[in-house]
């Protein structure tokens, strides 16, 4: 009966439900250009050093389960199909059922020359561990039962990832290959895969994607695809699987100038501005030549004019506030100065490696002379905070996360305010072929990846992030500007501008505690109250105490976005 009645649940489910995301496979709208040629970039296999690796993106589904995990909606096991000859599988991949499915997972190759000893950089397990099993747990499942292998490693070997099979029986050890230990690095816990509500999730898991714990431009780790397991109650054990390490610390993936080029025309982004946006970009040379000025503490009444490539902006040292740059001083020039010139925008872009050569991290800044003034959300009513979030100078980046495997696009970060959010591929607005679209937020400037309202705070009242699809757009390939490639030597000269380390504004000038007050006084009594709450919670940012410095100052010039 049991059976029965789950068979038939499971008819009207499949009538009824809306297919899963995962069901479909993500691509990017327009094919990967066909770059120009360079050395190791985009040719499929990165060698780190007597191990070759590729990234597989093709999959056989081994099993789903229909709940738990994000949105409810259950994950996916995958085991990685049509290996090049001579690579071996690392691991299985898992995702959430809640997106497409777009993801890879490294296979490799031990190359007979090893840098570290006459071992094979690659061996089999002697044996496997059950991690888990679906066995006897109540989940709506799809494809049997799910078991969850740990290989054992030969002495001197770590394993990379996990095994999952239908079957009870312990998998061949043919299956699958452990790294020589050289190869191996310490990982940590990224985004929650699966899991299930506590209630009924006794005895049972939660899955988490793994990152290098060692990022940034010189950290040697490289990202698996892989992910981890974790025994409810216990935290995870990220010391039973590794990613792996570029031994060679070699950045023979990392494209030429020619491949960055290329590169920026397949995937630079188009910013829309909000209908109401009155602060918009421009270009640096821009705002220097239209009368910016550069002070010096001591010598208030002496500012200075800016050379059109920044070549008396003071450089290096620490963000001290010694000098400072503002708006030129008649009206007139400033406020034309503050609505900024989209026609003489431009985007600056740097690139440098990730996860040990094998992507590359390519952010693209955006200037504004001026960010605009925040409104709040009180209840049901728009309040304008008056002169609050207003300043000179505002700096703002989107990064575009490029495999170094096949040059494809992975993700994009939206820098927001002090933080910010990585978004994979599949959930972006794509336009013109592979081109990302963000969305920049009225007055602030924060990069959304879709139009509509965020709130800053809690419940019904907050800071308001409104962005929407105006008339205005800047295409940022139009003028792209190559800033920085530190890995590429010299080829890149950076300007001047950019080693200025103090603000691209001045401090405050406005009493924030009278800003304030002619707000209060305008709100019904009844929100004064959670009003005054929602002001003592505001980000140092907004009242203007973080000050405006410029790109190579920000979080984060030589790490990974996303930590
Ligand atoms: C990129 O590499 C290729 C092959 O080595 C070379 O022909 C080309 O000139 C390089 N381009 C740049 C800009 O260095
Ligand atoms: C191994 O040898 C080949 C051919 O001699 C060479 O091209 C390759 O760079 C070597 N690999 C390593 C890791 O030294
Ligand atoms: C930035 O300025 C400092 C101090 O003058 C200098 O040591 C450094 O080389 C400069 N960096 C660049 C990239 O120009
Ligand atoms: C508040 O501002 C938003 C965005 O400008 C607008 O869409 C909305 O209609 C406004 N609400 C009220 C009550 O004025
Ligand atoms: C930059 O990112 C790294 C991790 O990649 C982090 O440890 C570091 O604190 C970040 N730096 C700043 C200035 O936020």
């Amino acid at each position: 009966m049991g059976l029965f009645f789950s068979l038939l649940a499971n008819l009207f489910k499949k009538c009824d439900d809306k297919p899963l995301p995962i069901e479909s496979i993500f691509k990017l709208p327009s094919p990967i250009p066909k770059f120009p040629p360079g050395d190791g970039f985009a040719t499929g296999v990165i060698d780190l050093g007597g191990l070759q690796v590729c990234q597989i993106s093709t999959f056989n589904k081994i099993w789903s389960a229909l709940e738990g995990g994000p949105d409810n909606k259950g994950a996916t096991f995958y085991e990685p199909s049509s290996i090049p000859d001579g690579f071996f599988m690392l691991g299985c991949y898992s995702q959430p059922n809640n997106r497409p499915l777009f993801g890879w997972i490294l296979a490799a190759k031990t190359v007979t020359n090893n840098s570290f000893s006459s071992h094979s950089s690659l061996a089999k397990p002697t044996d496997y561990s059950l991690i888990w099993s679906s066995e006897s747990k109540k989940i709506k499942q799809d494809g049997g039962n799910c078991y969850i292998w740990l290989p054992t490693p030969p002495e001197g070997y770590k394993p990379v990832g996990y095994l999952v099979t239908n079957s009870p029986e312990k998998p061949s050890v043919e299956k699958i290959r452990c790294v020589q230990s050289e190869f191996a690095d310490a990982i940590e816990v990224d985004g929650w895969i699966w899991g299930l509500d506590k209630k009924i999730n006794t005895n049972n898991i939660n899955m988490y994607e793994i990152r290098p714990k060692d990022r940034g431009v010189n950290a040697l780790s490289v990202s698996t695809g892989s992910f981890v397991v974790q025994n409810v109650g216990a935290t995870a054990d990220v010391s039973l699987v590794y990613c792996l390490k570029n031994t060679k610390n070699n950045l023979m993936a990392m494209p030429n100038l020619s491949q960055v080029e290329a590169l920026i025309q397949a995937y630079s982004p188009v910013i829309y501005f909000h209908p109401d946006e009155a602060y918009f970009p421009s270009s640096v040379d821009w705002f220097f030549q239209n009368g910016a000025l550069l002070y010096e503490k001591g010598k208030e009444s002496e500012p200075r004019p800016i050379q059109p490539d920044g070549s008396n902006l003071p450089q290096g040292g620490s963000n001290d506030d010694l000098y400072w740059l503002d708006l030129p001083k008649d009206d007139s020039s400033k406020e034309r100065v503050k609505k900024g010139d989209l026609a003489h925008s431009c985007a600056y872009f740097h690139i440098k490696p990730m996860f040990g050569a094998t992507f590359t991290d390519i952010p693209l800044w955006i200037f504004y002379p001026f960010n605009g003034p925040a409104r709040a959300k009180v209840g049901i009513f728009n309040v304008s905070l008056g002169k609050i979030g207003e300043h000179v100078g505002d700096w703002e980046h989107l990064t575009l996360r490029v495999s170094n495997y096949n040059g494809e696009l992975k993700s994009v970060y939206f820098s927001e305010h002090s933080g910010g959010q990585m978004i994979d591929a599949s959930d972006i607005e794509f336009e013109n072929g592979n081109k990302p679209v963000a969305y920049s937020s009225l007055h602030g400037h924060a990069f959304y990846s879709k139009p509509g309202l965020v709130l800053q705070g809690s419940g019904s009242i907050g800071i308001r992030n409104d962005a929407s699809k105006g008339k205005m757009m800047m295409d940022t390939g139009i003028t792209p500007m190559v800033v920085a490639a530190e890995y590429l030597g010299q080829v890149v000269v950076e300007p001047m501008w950019l080693n200025y380390s103090r603000k691209w504004g001045p401090k405050i000038s406005y009493d924030i505690t009278n800003e304030i007050k002619k707000v209060r006084n305008v709100l019904p009594k009844l929100l004064r109250g959670p009003f005054d709450k929602f002001v003592r919670g505001l980000p140092n940012e907004l009242l203007g105490e973080e000050g405006p410095t410029g790109p190579k100052m920000k979080n984060n010039w030589s790490g990974d976005e996303k930590y």
